[in-house]
């Protein structure tokens, strides 16, 4: 186990209602910021990471999960996209 890499955590939160819920990690009983969804790089532009947690009934489903960015001026979403046939445990795309 490498500490030097980034570790996504978990939460599954059953049985409430009604469906407001707010959430908060902590560290130490301090809490933690919000991770900021986009970041702005050295040279102007920016960065952003997206996680979707297929469920076990999709991952039954199979075929093709892509992720499509669309922008404001691009005439066609890019999109990168895999087989959950093939794909590796990591669920990286
Ligand atoms: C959290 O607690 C651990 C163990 O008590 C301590 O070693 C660590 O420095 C603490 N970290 C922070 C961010 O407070």
């Amino acid at each position: 186990m490498s500490l030097l890499i980034p570790l996504t955590l978990c939460c599954d939160v059953d049985s409430f209602y009604p469906e407001d819920l707010s959430v908060s990690w902590l560290q130490n009983s301090t809490v933690l910021p919000e991770p900021p969804v986009t970041e702005q790089s050295p040279g102007g532009t920016y960065s952003t990471r997206r996680y979707y947690t297929l469920s076990p009934r999709q991952r039954e489903q199979g075929g093709k999960v892509e992720c499509a960015v669309r922008q404001p001026g691009l005439k066609h979403p890019v999109s990168s996209s895999t087989y959950l046939e093939e794909l590796v445990p990591t669920g990286k795309i």
